[in-house]
């Protein structure tokens, strides 16, 4: 079947956005199709659209990793989800079109609360803050959690998360207003990295201790801080690498600390794990949306059309939160 997509034209850097249209497989066993409402932006679609992050084999080779809208078709043995059922989806690809299809298993129901173009904004930054603040991280209730660029479509989610996990929330942004707004999201101490020294500004701010958890999105150019910035037996957890894939380790001192270095992807996960997260996604984190303790954070929804001026809008920097694109 035929389908309205955006794909990349143009190789490497000159990498441009253009409306096309796609062929799209009939849903096999266990999937969906669904008829697009919303798609989120990631800066990893930016990563793809220039070339450095191409999609896992088998994803549609145009760019989306979410999407909300209404389930219109049902693959054999489906049983979680029924044709007209409002749902958002965690996908390898594909979500800047009319349709997508995808496992049930990576869809859930839009949560309470949320209207159904907003909720797009939820599942990719939901399952990564998620995953990566209670599987990898170990988040318990009264540690101390610092977000690095907590105005970050995936940071603006962790600040809420952490919060009501009952963390006590350290982010960083860029500028006053965006830590004014961290501040309305949930973080007790924001540090603006433009005009202070994070290092300095966190430890005054837990009394020289220092944070159980990191959740960078920097990577190599933030390693020797975020170290320098964990509490004894604290996790630096990297999902992000926007200051580079390498860094320098200063093994003494994480060792002083007892602390560990870790990172993780959700798109390369198996889709066992993807679902495992998906539905732990469902259980915990939609209750908090659905009674407002969290919520999506929209920046601007942008026709799917002109998917060339979301990116460039994100790539400003200016954006809080998360960019839509609405077919
Ligand atoms: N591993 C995974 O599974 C996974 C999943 C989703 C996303 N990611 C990655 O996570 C990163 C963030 O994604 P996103 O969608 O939230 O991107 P985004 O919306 O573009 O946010 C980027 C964030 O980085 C912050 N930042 C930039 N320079 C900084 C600095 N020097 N110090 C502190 N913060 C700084 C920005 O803060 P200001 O603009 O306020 O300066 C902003 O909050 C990206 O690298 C993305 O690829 C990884």
């Amino acid at each position: 079947m035929t389908v309205r997509a955006v794909t990349i034209s143009g190789e490497g850097p000159a990498g441009k956005l253009t409306t096309t249209a796609v062929n799209l497989p009939q849903p096999d066993s266990g999937e969906v199709l669904i008829d697009v409402v919303s798609s989120g932006v990631n800066r990893a679609d930016l990563l793809q659209r220039t070339g450095l992050y191409p999609p896992p084999k088998g994803a549609p080779e145009w760019p989306g990793l979410e999407i909300s809208g209404m389930v219109r078709r049902l693959g054999a043995g489906v049983s979680s989800r029924r044709v007209g059922d409002r749902v958002v989806a965690l996908l390898e690809g594909g979500g800047y079109a009319d349709q997508v299809v995808v496992r049930e298993t990576q869809t859930l129901p839009v949560p309470d609360g949320v209207g159904l173009v907003e909720a797009a904004a939820l599942p990719e930054a939901a399952c990564t803050a998620w995953t990566n603040l209670v599987d990898t991280g170990r988040l318990r209730r009264g540690e101390t959690l610092l977000v690095q660029g907590g105005s970050g479509g995936v940071g603006s989610l962790a600040v809420q998360l952490g919060a009501a996990l009952g963390a006590r929330v350290v982010a960083t942004a860029g500028g006053p207003e965006r830590a004014a707004r961290c501040r309305e999201l949930g973080a007790g101490v924001v540090v603006d990295h433009r005009s202070e020294d994070v290092v300095a500004a966190v430890r005054q701010a837990t009394d020289g201790r220092g944070a159980d958890i990191v959740l960078d999105v920097l990577g190599g150019g933030g390693l020797q801080d975020n170290v320098r910035l964990l509490a004894p037996g604290g996790r630096l957890v990297v999902i992000g690498l926007q200051q580079g894939r390498t860094g320098e380790l200063d093994l003494a001192r994480l060792m002083a600390k007892r602390a560990t270095v870790t990172g993780t992807t959700l798109r390369s996960r198996t889709a066992q794990e993807k679902a495992e997260i998906v539905a732990a996604v469902g259980r915990h984190v939609w209750p908090m949306v659905a009674d407002g303790r969290l919520r999506p954070v929209v920046h601007a929804r942008v026709p799917l059309d002109e998917a060339q001026t979301a990116h460039d809008l994100l790539e400003s920097g200016e954006v809080f939160g998360k960019v839509l694109l609405v077919p």
